[in-house]
C-alpha cells in the first residue's frame, strides 16, 4: 500500500490544481520511501490530463546511514531498505505508466540526468528537461537542500512549484534568499511543508 510520512499533501494537491498544463510534463520528488509524495503528484497531474507526462521519483533506498537534519549527530539508519524499494516501486509502475524511478542518490541523479529526460510523441523522441513540480523530500539538511535548488532552479519551467519538506527544520533563510533571487516566492506555509511557485 502506498504511505506517507508527513502531512499536508492536500497542500501540493491545491498548488497543482492552480497551475496551466498545457505541454509535455516533467515532475520529481527526491526521496520516494512508501510513495504518497509521489502519488499525489501524479494523481494531481492527471486531473489536468496531460498529453505527455513523466514523473521522476529518485531513491537510493538500500537502509543507508545518513544525515538526516542539521545537527551532526544525525547520520541514522532510518529503515529505508530494498523490500520498502520493491513493493512502493511495483506498486507505482503498476498503476502509473508516467512513473520513473532511479535508484540512486540526488547527487549522482544530478551529475548524470541534467540534460533531461527522453519523451516519445507521436513516434518520435524528443529530450526535455525543463521541470513543472519538484518535491524535496530526501536528505533535509541546509547543504543537501541547497544543492538541489542548484540543480532545480535553473531547470524550472516559467511557470513552477517547489515543494521543500521539513522545512522549519533548514537554515531557511539562505534558502529563501536563493529561491526568491530566482523570482520563486512562497505560495503556501504549513507546518511541514513550503511551497514556493515562479510566474513569469
Ligand atoms: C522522508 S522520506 C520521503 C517521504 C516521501 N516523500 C513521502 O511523501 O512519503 C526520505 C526518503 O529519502 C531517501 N533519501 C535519502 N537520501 C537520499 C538522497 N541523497 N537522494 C534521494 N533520496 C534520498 C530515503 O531513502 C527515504 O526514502
Amino acid at each position: 500500500m502506498i504511505k506517507g510520512d508527513s502531512e499536508e499533501y492536500s497542500l501540493i494537491v491545491q498548488q497543482i490544481k492552480k497551475l496551466k498544463i498545457d505541454r509535455a510534463t516533467l515532475t520529481c520528488e527526491v526521496g520516494l520511501r512508501e510513495g504518497l509524495g509521489s502519488k499525489t503528484i501524479m494523481d494531481a497531474i492527471r486531473e489536468h490530463n496531460p498529453k505527455l507526462y513523466k514523473h521522476i521519483a529518485i531513491d537510493p533506498y538500500g537502509n543507508l546511514a545518513y544525515q538526516h537534519y542539521d545537527e551532526p549527530d544525525n547520520i541514522i539508519n532510518a529503515g529505508y531498505d530494498d523490500e520498502m524499494m520493491q513493493r512502493t516501486v511495483t506498486e507505482l509502475y503498476k498503476n502509473y505508466k508516467e512513473f520513473n524511478f532511479f535508484n540512486m542518490t540526488d547527487d549522482y541523479y544530478f551529475k548524470t540526468m541534467g540534460e533531461g529526460h527522453q519523451f516519445c510523441y507521436q513516434s518520435n523522441l524528443m529530450i526535455y528537461g525543463l521541470y513543472k513540480v519538484v518535491h524535496l523530500d530526501g536528505p533535509h539538511t541546509t547543504p543537501a537542500v541547497i544543492d538541489e535548488l542548484v540543480f532545480f532552479i535553473p531547470r524550472m519551467e516559467n511557470e513552477s512549484i517547489i515543494i521543500i519538506d521539513d522545512y522549519q527544520l533548514l537554515s531557511l533563510g539562505i534558502v529563501d534568499m536563493l529561491l526568491k533571487t530566482y523570482n520563486f516566492n512562497v505560495a503556501e506555509k504549513g507546518d511541514s511543508k513550503i511551497i514556493y511557485k515562479k510566474e513569469i
